[in-house]
Order: C-alpha cells, then structure tokens, then sequence
C-alpha cells in the first residue's frame, strides 16, 4: 500500500512566522503581508528585511540595510580565479553552489553559530549571489568581470553586472518584482533541505549549498529553463494545441504547471503574468508571453492544471536577454532570501529533523558465506 504521505504530502515539518499558503483560495504572504500587496508597493530588499527581521523597515533603517548589503557585494579574488578555472560547458547553478561553497572557507568564524554571526552571513550570502552568477556569464563567454555599482539597487546591479551596461527602469522593475515573488515560499524542497542541514548543526554555508542543489532539479527551480525550452521547441502560438495533446498523450509532464499546495492558480503567477506582458510590450516581443497564453489556456482545458511560479518567469527572463541555463539562477538569488531566514528559525528552536522510514525489503535471509554462493 502505498504511504499515504508519500513525498511527505500533508506533514508538518516545521513552525515557521515566514510564510503561509492558502493553497484553496490561492493566497501567499510573507510575515502577514498578503504578497500582491508587496509586489504593489514594496522591493526585494524590502522584502528580505522584512523575511529576517521579521517587520517592514522604516526609512533610516532600510537606508542602512541597503547599504549593509551594497558594501557586501564584492567576492575575493579568489573566487574569481575558481570561476576562471571551471569549465565553460559548467551549468552556472552549478558554478555558483561551487564558488558558494568556496566561499566558506573565508568565513574565519565558521564555528559561531550566533544569530548575529548569521545574520551577518545571511546580508553577505543575498550580497554576492547576483555577483557570482554575473561573474560566471561573463567568464565563460571570455568577457571582463564588471565590478558591482555601489549607487544601483540590488537588481540593477546585477543586470550591469551582466550585461556591463544599466538596465531599463522597467527591465528593473519587472526583475526586482520576480526576485520579490520568488523570495520565500513555506517548505518547499529546497527550504526544507537548508533547515534539515541547519538541523543538524552544519554551517549556513553548508545548507545553502545543499539548497542550491536540491532546487536546480526540473520539478522544482529547474522548471523554468524546461519552460522556455518548451516555448522554443513549440515556437508559435499554432502549434501549442499539438504539442499539448501529444505531450499529455505520451505521459509527458507540462513544465510550469501543476503544484503540491495550490489547487488554483498560484498568486505568483498572477503578478508574473502582468509582469511578462508588461515587459514584452515594452521589448516589443510578445511571442513567448502569447505562446504562454495559449498554453495556459489549452493545459487548464486538456488536464485542469494552472501554472505556477516558474511558467511567466520563463518569458520575462527571455525578455531580458538572461540566458536559459541562468533562469534557475534567478530563482537562487531571490530564494536565498528565505533559506536563510528558515535557516535562522531553525538554529533558533533546533531539534535534530529525522523522520522514519517504512522498510519494505526483504527480511530474515539466510546468509550464504562467500565460498558457497
Ligand atoms: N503536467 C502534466 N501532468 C501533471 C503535471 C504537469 N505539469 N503536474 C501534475 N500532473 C499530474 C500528474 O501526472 C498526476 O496525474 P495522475 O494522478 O493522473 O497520475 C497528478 O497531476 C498529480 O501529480 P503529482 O506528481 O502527484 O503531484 P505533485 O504534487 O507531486 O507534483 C509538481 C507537483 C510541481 C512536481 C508537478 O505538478 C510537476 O511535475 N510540475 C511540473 C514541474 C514544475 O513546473 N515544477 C515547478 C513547481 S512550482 C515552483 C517550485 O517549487 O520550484
């Protein structure tokens, strides 16, 4: 019989005053703010003040914070070297949760658990994701590394860094939002993969390495580079209905659809679907936005499947110019946020996370020395 929390449907894992989902109704908030609330009126850095600290700052606070995270985003030179050093053909998560790891061995106090050691390795963890990945790109297509701009935000000096000229107010804009919305999201397989590292008393670097892996996989943060190689293979609004019915038909999954928790359309996409017509209307392409469209029309009528937070980021990141092996990336520079914070959490009230198992091999066999099998 199979469990009947299999995959760990329906367990509580954890307490946690980060987020909570209202997977019926289709309502996600951050710390009790509703999150199309926050994607009105707030940014990401507002929103990862918000996840540790546990308020929304005022002025003079954010001012410092800003700043706090502005003065973090440099790497040492050392990481630039083990970036040169990696393949060109190396996925870039993988470069990141590589250069992530090296990075530890620079923290002198790796052995100090305090919240305030933490605190501190969370500002400079969220600093220097955008600047690894950024740096990544660059060197593997034989380019400079572009040192961050202390006078951009967050989001826009990730988009110099990359690109090694500023970005659109609204290219900006539409990216902070995506981080915004990707920032935190209850237990998902990743999360819950940094609080059972955090669990056991390892490091903060060591649990977001392990993040970092768990969430490049395609039924997770890997979905949207599945998405956008989807929109290619499919290429035109006409050909969906086809690829749809054949894909459903073979037993295929449709990335970007389906979740664990929402049984409606996923407040996420909500936003990212205004987002990613926003900006295409602005780029003047709204080819991946319109096959999205269609697809989300023929997959809710073929299987009653909406789609969720890695369907509209796939076109916005295309918009963007952002290469389609980096979307995932996306997905790490925004989430860290969270892991981090359910990292804090989890040191904070720790018990040791190790559940059961239901044995189902074989049992008192006769053992057969060596000689005589
Ligand atoms: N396309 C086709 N069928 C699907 C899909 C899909 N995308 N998602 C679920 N189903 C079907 C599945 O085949 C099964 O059907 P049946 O009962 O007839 O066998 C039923 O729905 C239930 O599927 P499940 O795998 O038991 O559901 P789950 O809660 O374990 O899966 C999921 C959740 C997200 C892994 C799944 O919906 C999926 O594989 N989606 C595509 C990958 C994806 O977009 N992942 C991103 C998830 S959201 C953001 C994130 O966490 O990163």
């Amino acid at each position: 019989m199979p469990l009947k929390s299999y995959g760990l449907e329906g367990v509580v894992a954890a307490e946690s005053e980060l987020s909570c989902i209202d997977g019926e109704k289709g309502i996600l908030e951050y710390r009790g703010y509703d999150v199309h609330k926050l994607a009105k009126n707030s940014s990401f850095e507002e929103v990862a003040f918000l996840l540790w600290y546990g308020y929304l700052p005022k002025k003079k606070e954010f001012e410092k914070f800003k700043n706090d995270l502005r003065n973090r985003r440099e790497v040492p030179e050392e990481i630039v070297e083990l970036l040169k050093l990696l393949p060109s053909t190396t996925h870039p998560m993988i470069a990141l949760r590589t250069a992530i790891s090296f990075l530890s061995s620079f923290d002198e106090r790796l052995e100090d658990y305090s919240e305030e050691r933490n605190m501190e390795r969370s500002k400079r963890l969220l600093a220097v994701f955008p600047t690894i990945v950024a740096y990544f790109d660059r060197i593997r297509n034989g380019k400079e590394v572009i040192p961050p701009d202390p006078h951009l935000n967050h989001t826009a000096n990730f988009l110099y860094m990359l690109r090694g000229e500023r970005a659109g107010e609204i290219e900006t804009r539409v990216l902070d939002l995506d981080f915004l919305l990707h920032a935190e999201h209850t237990m998902n397989a990743s999360t819950f993969t940094a609080r059972i590292s955090a669990s056991t008393l390892a490091d903060m670097y060591s649990g977001i390495v392990a993040a970092i892996a768990t969430l490049m996989g395609p039924l997770h943060g890997g979905a949207s580079q599945k998405v956008m190689e989807m929109l290619l293979e499919i290429g035109e609004v006409d050909n969906v209905e086809g690829y749809v019915k054949r894909a459903l038909a073979a037993g295929e999954r449709i990335m970007g659809f389906g979740h664990r928790v929402y049984k409606v359309m996923d407040p996420r996409a909500i936003e990212l679907r205004k987002l990613a017509q926003e900006l295409g209307e602005y780029t003047g392409d709204l080819t991946w936005y319109e096959i999205s469209e269609k697809l989300r029309e023929v997959v809710y009528r073929e299987k009653g499947l909406h789609p969720n937070v890695d369907f509209y980021s796939a076109s916005i990141y295309a918009n963007l110019g952002i290469p389609v092996d980096m979307f995932v990336c996306m997905f790490a520079i925004a989430r860290v946020a969270g892991w981090t914070a359910h990292m804090i959490e989890q040191y904070r009230d720790n018990r040791l996370i190790r559940p059961l198992q239901r044995y189902v091999g074989r049992k008192n066999l006769k053992y057969i020395p060596l000689e005589d099998r």
